[in-house]
């Protein structure tokens, strides 16, 4: 698989995480088909987020990478939770979760650290 492979579904995958987590976020529903998108689509960037790692060769230390990858634990694991059981909070985790979306875009562009 090239590198460009690994970048198509990485990005294919954020637009399906960021559109179903959306859903998932702003609508009072709880879709189970959203659900399986949102869980697909997060498990798709971890996958090509590797793939990409091996094939450029980057350094699994650098703080930039780390930095994503929590960001990547904190979404995968609180938006099925709270979509579910904490339906008050779907609001305010919405702009946390695009503000954690857009810091990780940040982190992959400019490397900072
Ligand atoms: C919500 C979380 C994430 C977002 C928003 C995100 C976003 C992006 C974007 C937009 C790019 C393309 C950057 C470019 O071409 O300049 C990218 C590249 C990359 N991502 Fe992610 N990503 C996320 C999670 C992850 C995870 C979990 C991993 C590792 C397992 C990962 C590893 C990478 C790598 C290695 C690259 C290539 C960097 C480079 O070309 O220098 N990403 N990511």
């Amino acid at each position: 698989m090239s590198v460009s492979f690994y970048l198509f579904i990485h990005i294919t995958a954020l637009v399906g995480m960021v559109s179903s987590l959306s859903y998932l976020l702003l609508t009072e529903k709880n879709n189970k088909k959203c659900q399986m998108i949102f869980g697909s689509s997060a498990l798709l960037m971890l996958i090509s987020g590797f793939g990409q790692i091996a094939k450029l060769g980057i350094n699994m230390h650098s703080g930039w990478l780390a930095g994503k990858i929590l960001i990547w634990l904190i979404l995968a694991a609180s938006i099925p939770m709270i979509s579910k059981r904490f339906p008050h909070l779907k609001g305010k985790w919405f702009n946390m979760s695009l503000s954690l979306v857009i810091l990780a875009v940040f982190l992959v562009v400019y490397k900072p650290f």
